[in-house]
């Protein structure tokens, strides 16, 4: 474990191995005070003589300075090398979570992904930096002064041994207790973290059914839940105070009786007596720390172990090594696939024994009720997320061959709730194709009909998006980001659901240029509309994941019940804009 940890401190070992050394030297500085404070006494004020007294005080002052130096260059140190550590670890995570699949992201939930980046990495930088300064300063301390204590009175050091145990149980009882109070309280924190999130992210919905009132007792339900574990842990951390001051006023007590008894007896010099007591209670005070900085440890392990779960989560969809691949023409096939949600709770297969195959240049409709499993299955296709069973192949060669990016750069997606990102008009296309001439992005936005808009923009295309898209209307939004996918000049294009803010004159000229300038080009295109899809090559039917029936519009109409019925409803009124 620790050699994993000294592996993220790259970067920061200097500081790393400085701090420890630097705190070694500062407890050794603070230990020699009561040795000189012994001398004034025994040399200087029980023989009345000034000159131990001055080189004895001069002394003090020198070791003094030390001590504070070197602690506040210590103290420097290990926030350098817990603050480089958390970086390192923050930057391991982020990267990993940057390969996670859509099935990973949902194991872990986003709420709990953010905790883990940024509240558990906080817990480790600071439970480092109490390793770093106060854990070893505490057993530099304990060592030595026992190493002391024995040296000047073996005898008053048995005293130690009679605290000791007390003090010992009573530690490991607080740690028994506090431990599972703080998983509690981290869990607690993921809790009211997905709370906050939520509501951040449906700020408007919430709004909007003027539900902010039921969504404030939500979040202070977990808000009180957090402060509420937060409480039972810290409070019963604070019992341990009283503990602590019985068993050093009963040390000092002891010292003094039986030092005193020995001062008396002549069987030790009166300057020791102070200087015992003084290690005696350092000792006392370190067992403590060692304590509470193990009880931090403990604390942080939760946190460690959030945190390296996510850093040795094995991406559930990685790179095929495929060398030769096809060249991208565009045909889909899908051979008897089946496909389930691994998270909790979803057991049923969403999608049985698909068999499709799409022809390159084809135009194919998917249609069905919502909660059929058609985002489901386009998910498929780029490997959002892998098949239970069966195969899904891409220009002949299976999905799970491909490199991803070979297999993601052919295919231009628009998922069914898509963002844009802060940025001009211009940045986002841009992330269809790094390399993509003026012509070619004006040509994409033309085609997705979003050109018109977009040059009613005083800037055009270098119109800033305020926050991913606030300051366009929700039809602007879904024709950017087929703008965007079409940038890419993709093999397959697939839209998913993303025309649904459009209203119909509008669809069907973007649809005519689809037809136009995407000859070549596989469009797999989700829609509620059947209006919007009638004149493709091939509609396919879903229902309750499985195929329940493919063919043209006129095909379907002839032999498909439930094509007949969509369409009906659509006709009588509701569905049909036309
Ligand atoms: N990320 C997910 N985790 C678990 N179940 C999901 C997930 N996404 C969708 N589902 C479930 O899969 C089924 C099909 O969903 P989906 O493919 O989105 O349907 P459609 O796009 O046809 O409306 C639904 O029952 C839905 O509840
Ligand atoms: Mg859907």
């Amino acid at each position: 474990m620790l050699k994993r940890f000294a592996s993220y401190l790259r970067g920061y070992e200097r500081y790393a191995i400085a701090s420890p050394v630097l705190v070694i030297v500062e407890t050794v500085c603070q230990l020699i005070i009561p040795l000189l404070m012994a001398q004034i006494i025994n040399e200087g004020i029980l023989k009345e003589d000034m000159a131990p007294i001055w080189r004895a005080g001069v002394l003090m002052v020198v070791v003094a300075l030390c001590a504070t130096f070197t602690g506040a260059v210590a103290a420097k140190c290990a926030t350098n090398a817990a603050q480089g550590l958390g970086a390192n670890l923050r930057r391991a995570e982020f990267e990993r979570i940057a390969s996670f699949s859509f099935a990973d992201i949902d194991r872990f939930s986003s709420s709990s992904l953010i905790t883990r980046m940024t509240n558990d990495v906080t817990n480790i930088q600071n439970t480092s930096m109490i390793c770093l300064r106060i854990l070893i300063r505490a057993v530099t301390m304990l060592v030595a002064s026992m190493a002391l204590t024995l040296s000047i009175n073996p005898r008053l050091a048995l005293v130690v041994l009679v605290i000791l145990p007390v003090m010992a149980a009573a530690l490991a009882a607080l740690m028994k207790i506090c431990f599972p109070l703080f998983e509690k309280m981290q869990k607690a924190l993921d809790h009211l973290n997905e709370r906050v999130q939520e509501n951040l992210v449906a700020v408007r919905v919430v709004k909007a059914y003027v539900r902010e009132d039921r969504e404030r007792e939500k979040f202070i339900d977990a808000n009180d839940g957090f402060t509420a574990a937060g409480l039972r842990a810290v409070l019963r951390m604070v019992a341990i105070q009283p503990v602590m001051m019985i068993c050093m006023s009963a040390a000092t007590v002891l010292v003094l009786y039986f030092g005193g008894q020995m001062v008396l007896g002549l069987e030790m010099d009166l300057g020791y007596l102070q200087t015992v007591l003084d290690y005696i209670m350092q000792i006392l005070m370190s067992i403590m720390m060692v304590g509470m900085a193990v009880l931090q440890l403990t604390r942080a392990q939760a946190s460690i172990r959030r945190v390296f779960e996510v850093i040795d989560a094995q991406p559930s969809v990685t790179s095929g090594d495929g060398k030769d691949l096809p060249a991208p023409r565009g045909r889909v096939e899908f051979r008897d696939v089946s496909f389930r949600y691994q998270t909790e709770g979803a057991g049923e297969d969403v999608l049985r024994h698909i068999n499709l195959d799409i022809q390159p240049g084809q135009f194919v409709a998917i249609v069905g009720g919502t909660g059929t499993g058609k985002s489901s299955l386009v998910n498929l296709i780029p490997r959002f997320y892998d098949v239970h069973k069966g195969q899904v192949l891409v220009d002949g060669l299976d999905v799970r061959n491909y490199p991803l990016d070979g297999l993601r750069g052919r295919i231009g997606m628009v998922l069914q709730n898509n963002v844009l990102f802060s940025g001009t008009i211009r940045e986002n296309l841009l992330w269809g194709n790094e390399d993509a001439t003026e012509e070619e992005l004006i040509q994409a936005a033309k085609d997705a009909q979003a050109y018109d808009f977009i040059m009613s923009f005083p800037d055009g295309l270098d119109t800033n998006l305020d926050q991913g898209g606030v300051n366009v209307s929700g039809g602007q939004k879904q024709r950017l980001c087929i703008a965007r996918a079409m940038v890419r000049r993709p093999a397959v294009l697939i839209l998913d659901d993303s025309t649904s803010a459009v209203d119909s004159a509008t669809e069907g000229r973007i649809r005519e240029s689809f037809r136009e300038n995407l000859k070549g080009t596989t469009v797999i295109i989700i829609a509620q509309r059947i209006s919007s899809v009638q004149y493709a090559d091939k509609i396919v039917v879903l229902d309750e994941g499985a195929v329940a029936g493919a063919g043209t519009h006129d095909e379907l109409m002839k032999t498909n019940q439930i094509y007949r019925e969509i369409y009906d409803s659509q006709q009588e009124g509701g569905g049909s804009d036309e």
